[in-house]
């Protein structure tokens, strides 16, 4: 076992997986970036109280699973455990919301929850997010909806799901809350599930037990509470989902882990990825951005976790594509063309060519195997007579056929091939 351990619970990307989780990563961004979103790159720690007012005291994420430290400045910081508290905080702080709207900004990276690590389920993991800010219309429901769905088929996923519900606005929230609350106090619950519910009735219904869950099974239901506009509203997001060609189910029990959210809110599950089956979701919180101080502006977004995102590619056996392969392996033969060599290869390198060269004291077979590992296209071997002659043979390594070539124009010959 090596001396040093990454900490418990961290997902780790090198080669050969790197290349799928990169691939995966950057289709989800394309996706966000072709429906106009702009990069919002945000630290990735902040004030804990950001989160424990825009995320919300009942929620695990804040009660249970915050990375929380004192600075040396005797501050509280909070490494995120999630991204919307962190924009809308930019948003507010650099009055972002004064030009134009809605604000369509993206933004991926790691995030921290100390959760019990288990396949799927990381205490520092990626997400790819997006939120679009000062906008009521149910279109844009659909249109960040629609750049989580248009990935995941961009990726050949297939086997999951969409899942919607809405969860109504304050009117529906008042009424149904009361409700539900004269409905929670006839069961027969602990004193510290009872003062969870008392912060936010709906924890009850996701949670991590399920006799609890289960005493929940005939609570009054939120949707049947919507309030005329909230249901037009969810109907319109229908409507458009359909129009798409988006498939989905409503879920009428959904609760997000999150506290801000409002009408709109939405999950995509996978079904092939047991526990830890939430590959992303999202949806609206109109009142967060007041709540921290800001304009009373809407919003929506999603986060996509990257990870499982990865894993799911992987349990339906897609092949992502490889990222480009090496397109020459140079072999030096011997001290003295070691310098052209390398000169050769930052000569191409500057040019935009995928370039790479066999370090070392090889001799001519060790130069060519390491060529061949590399999965370089074409590999070229340098000695003395090829440097005094100015010509080299070039060698396609997929049909293993040689040419010569003029070390002067290789560039152009190069490209000419490739
Ligand atoms: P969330 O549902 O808490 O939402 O997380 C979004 C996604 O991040 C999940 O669906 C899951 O794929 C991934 N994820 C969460 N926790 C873990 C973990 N411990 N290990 C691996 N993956 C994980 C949010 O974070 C909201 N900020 C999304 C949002 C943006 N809502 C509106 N705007």
């Amino acid at each position: 076992m090596s001396k040093f351990q990454a900490p418990k619970g961290v997902s780790e990307y090198f080669p050969e997986r790197s290349k799928h989780f990169g691939f995966v990563r950057e289709t989800l961004i394309a996706s966000a970036r072709r429906s106009g979103y702009e990069l919002i790159e945000l630290p990735v720690f902040e004030d804990t109280e950001l989160f424990a007012r825009g995320v919300g005291e009942s929620t695990d994420v804040v009660s249970k699973e915050m990375y929380t430290f004192e600075d040396r400045g005797g501050r509280s910081i909070t490494l995120r455990p999630e991204g919307t508290a962190g924009v809308m905080r930019s948003v507010i702080e650099h009055n972002l919301d004064r030009g134009q709207l809605p604000v369509k900004v993206w933004y991926s990276g790691q995030f921290f929850r100390a959760e019990r690590p288990q396949l799927g389920r990381y205490r520092q993991f990626y997400q790819v997010g997006i939120e679009a800010i000062g906008l009521q219309d149910p279109e844009i429901d659909a249109e960040v909806i629609a750049v989580a769905d248009t990935a995941f088929k961009q990726l050949g996923l297939k086997n999951y799901r969409l899942e919607i519900t809405s969860l109504g606005d304050a009117i529906t929230r008042e009424s149904y809350t009361k409700d539900l609350r004269t409905y929670i106090a006839t069961l027969d619950i602990d004193e510290a599930t009872r003062e969870r519910a008392a912060l936010n009735p709906l924890r009850l219904f996701d949670d991590k037990r399920e006799e609890v869950r289960n005493l929940m099974n005939s609570a009054p239901i939120l949707m049947d509470y919507l309030t005329q506009e909230s249901a037009a509203h969810f109907t319109r997001v229908q409507e458009c989902l359909s129009s798409f060609g988006i498939d989905f189910v409503i879920n009428n029990r959904m609760v997000r882990g999150l506290d801000y959210y409002t009408g709109t809110a939405f999950e995509f599950v996978h079904m092939g990825l047991g526990a830890q089956s939430g590959i992303g979701g999202g949806g609206r919180y109109d009142g967060l951005m007041a709540q921290l101080g800001g304009a009373d502006l809407s919003g929506i977004g999603f986060g996509l976790g990257v990870d499982r995102i990865l894993l799911a590619c992987e349990a339906e056996q897609i092949a992502l594509p490889e990222e480009s392969a090496l397109q020459l392996f140079i072999v030096p033969l011997g001290e003295n063309v070691k310098l052209a060599a390398v000169t050769l290869a930052q000569t191409l390198r500057v040019e935009g060519l995928k370039v790479d060269v066999a370090y070392g004291d090889r001799a001519l077979k060790g130069g060519m195997k390491a060529a061949d590992k590399s999965g370089a296209r074409f590999a070229l071997v340098l000695g003395e007579n090829e440097l005094a002659s100015g010509t080299a043979e070039l060698k396609n390594m997929q049909t293993g056929e040689s040419s010569s070539v003029t070390l002067r124009t290789l560039q152009e010959d190069l490209k000419k091939v490739l």
